[in-house]
């Protein structure tokens, strides 16, 4: 067997929030990671708010995530929860009749992580929104053994968000593998230019790496390999 390119076998990529940039930095590392020969697995156990096309529920993130990291696994693999309803997954679950079983989901990570040799996860919303009763991304990553790839908004409050997540996740005894503080803004406000700093005095973690605003274009729907380079460098 040849030695592995990468130090750990996969991370959950969590959020402070919902639309803080997880799709983004876990297509950028997928691609980058999968251009680096890695065989790369991509889990998004459950997906709200999925278009219905020919009468079957399609999740954008799972799609994307798929394109990003060419695993040839099936959009079913990656997302055996898929959800109409934009609403939080436990809601949208119990409107639409679905039980969410968290061992189902474990398992499949398990799966991939076995048959992948680097597997990105991305739970739904933010670090504890509900994806299940008794699972949410913090304990997907406890009850997986994952360490937690945390991405922040760098936006005027982020401070207090990454700090309320690194006490959530140091309680729960999981690794905060590192922090992505991200722009998912054309405009930054003024606080972009400090949050960094701001974040390295006051939180402990071993890495804020600070990804800036991309324009997405159909060619390219994520960050390049370059933008991407650091993040690959700590997992080697
Ligand atoms: N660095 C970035 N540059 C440009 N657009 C971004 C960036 N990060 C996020 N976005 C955009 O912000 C929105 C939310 O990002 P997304 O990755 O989907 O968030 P999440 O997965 O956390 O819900 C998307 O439209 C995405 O394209
Ligand atoms: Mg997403």
């Amino acid at each position: 067997m040849t030695e592995p390119q990468f130090s750990i076998r996969g991370l959950i990529i969590a959020g402070t929030d919902t639309g803080v940039g997880k799709t983004v930095v876990a297509c950028g590392l997928a691609a980058a990671a999968a251009y680096a020969g890695v065989s790369v697995g991509v889990i998004k156990p459950v997906e709200s708010g999925c278009m219905e096309k020919a009468g079957r529920l399609i999740p954008a993130d799972a799609s994307i995530l798929l394109e990003a990291a060419q695993s040839g696994q099936t959009l079913n693999d990656v997302c055996p929860y898929p959800l109409k309803a934009p609403l939080a997954p436990s809601v949208a679950a119990k409107l639409e009749g679905v039980s969410i079983d968290p061992n189902d989901i474990v398992k499949i990570v398990n799966e991939a992580l076995f048959e992948f040799e680097f597997t990105l996860v991305e739970p739904a919303g933010g670090l504890l929104s509900p994806l299940a009763d008794k699972l949410d991304s913090l304990e997907l990553a406890r009850l997986v053994g994952l360490p937690i790839l945390l991405v922040a908004p760098n936006k005027l409050g982020v401070i207090n968000h990454v700090r309320l997540c690194e006490k959530s996740i140091r309680s729960s005894g999981v690794l905060l593998w590192g922090i992505v503080l991200n722009q998912p803004s054309a405009t930054p406000d003024e606080s972009a230019l400090t949050n960094r700093e701001e974040i390295e005095r006051f939180v402990k973690a071993p890495f804020v790496i600070e990804l800036p605003y991309v324009s997405m274009t159909p060619e390219m729907s994520w960050p390049s390999r370059e933008l991407m380079s650091p993040l690959i460098e700590r997992l080697r």
